[in-house]
């Protein structure tokens, strides 16, 4: 299960007198679904719904693609995306594609519409064959949706329309476009609950087809999962996710405006941006909100690393470590030790990693940005699965104890409204010729 230590915040806030009574109040709200926003709290509830039978028609669905297909694209954006692609970096690696490997590479579309990645991924795929999940509650995103007609007719042209219809797992919600669309062309289809929000869906189809189909075994996530939601719904401040709540937003009250999540794995870098989504989505409104970033380390201490020991004392830190990373590397004896680190020969690289995390925390902590520690057993399913629920009810109960509604994203909406005003006018040959 997932530590917390607050040790690292000692010196910026009384621990004996951090205010329980406030992430207790908003627990309740959540559990008894009597906040804002509680329509979309199904996400507590996913991980008993996937392991007591939910899972099954998304293993059907793995199987058939990975039996068809040397690639997988998966096309969605936001919430749609980020929750596998952090899964499957955390649990298999960053450079999964690379790997010698039985299943399917696994390529991200739908999250930009920058030409040259799209047509990348088209020149990557080659002339394997291929299969696409298409993911979107909405079914109008308009990211996703143009990738989906790139991807669909690359399909259509290789296999012709009724194959491709076969090659094409579309996940959505019991409505929409992508809803009608799934009917209409008979697309095999998974289902996003309609009380689940996408940054809160990564334990439902959306995000277990993708990890499923790269050969992460989703069983032990939602079992993982299950079991983990059940300690978080305890009502006490041992509740790891009342402890990181309570923190971060006493440490915001005392100016700590920007969290940097920070962790020792490469991996974990696409965990870093599934997490920036849900606590920025989530509590980014009404003119309030800690503002989610994240580091890599150690790479980052030698970019970022003068700011955050010296910059603007805005900063907390969050740090993320594995007790077991997963592999056993030695540093290597040199005859002569004419770089003269012998003296580190024999020790385990995670030895290392973990000593510069020690010194880099109490470095940090001096120059005034305090830490917060979270602490994951092992960076597999299981590990994966306690920091996923860890996260989201965390970023529920913080959420409310800032007072917003930690399940809509009313702001998002602004800039599609300019785009699509700008795009329509350009397909009106009086709006393109001015
Ligand atoms: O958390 C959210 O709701 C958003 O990030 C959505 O997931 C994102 O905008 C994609 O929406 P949709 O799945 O409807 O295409």
């Amino acid at each position: 299960m997932i530590q917390v230590n607050l040790e690292g915040i000692e010196g910026f806030a009384d621990l004996s007198a951090l205010d329980y009574s406030l992430p207790a109040a908003a627990h309740r709200s959540l559990t008894e679904r009597s906040g804002e926003g509680s329509e979309f709290t199904g996400w507590l509830r996913l991980p008993e719904e996937m392991r007591s039978g939910g899972l099954k028609p998304v293993l059907t669905a793995a199987n058939r693609i990975r039996n068809q297909s040397a690639a997988l694209v998966v096309i969605g954006i936001g919430g749609s995306y980020l929750g596998a692609r952090a899964g499957l970096e955390l649990i298999r690696s960053q450079n999964y594609n690379l790997l010698k490997k039985d299943t399917p590479d696994v390529f991200f579309a739908g999250n930009t519409l920058s030409p040259c990645a799209l047509g990348e991924i088209a020149e990557l795929l080659g002339d394997r064959d291929f299969s696409i999940n298409v993911i979107s509650k909405s079914g109008s995103t308009l990211e996703p949706a143009l990738s989906f007609r790139v991807f669909k007719s690359l399909l259509e042209k290789k296999y012709g329309a009724a194959g491709a219809r076969k090659r094409i797992f579309a996940t959505t919600g019991s409505s929409g476009v992508l809803y009608n669309v799934s009917e209409a062309e008979g697309y095999e289809r998974l289902t996003l609950p309609e009380d689940v929000g996408g940054r809160y869906s990564v334990l439902s189809p959306v995000g277990l087809l993708p990890m499923a189909c790269a050969g992460i075994d989703v069983e032990k996530i939602v079992s993982a999962a299950s079991e983990a939601m059940q300690q978080l719904g305890k009502a006490s401040p041992a509740n790891p996710a009342w402890q990181y709540a309570c923190a971060r937003n006493h440490l915001y009250t005392c100016g700590k405006t920007i969290e940097l999540l920070a962790c020792y794995e490469p991996s974990f870098r696409a965990m870093a941006e599934w997490w920036k989504q849900l606590f920025g989505e989530s509590e980014g409104k009404n003119g309030v909100g800690i503002f989610p970033a994240s580091l890599e380390y150690s790479a980052d201490l030698h970019s970022m690393g003068q700011y955050v020991q010296d910059g603007p004392r805005c900063l907390m830190e969050t740090v993320v470590r594995f007790k077991d990373p997963g592999r056993d590397l030695r540093i290597p004896f040199e005859i002569g030790d004419k770089d003269g680190l012998n003296y580190l020969a024999g020790k385990p690289f995670d030895y290392v990693n973990k000593t510069a995390e020690h010194a880099v925390k109490s470095a940090h902590v001096s120059g005034g940005v305090p830490n917060i520690g979270v602490v994951a057993d092992t960076k597999d399913e299981t590990g994966f699965a306690e920091l996923v629920c860890f996260f989201e009810v965390a970023c529920a109960i913080s959420g409310y104890m800032l007072g917003v509604n930690p399940f809509d994203q009313p702001g998002v909406e602004a800039y599609k409204k300019n785009m699509f005003k700008l795009l329509s006018a350009a397909a009106d040959p009086v709006g393109s010729a001015q």
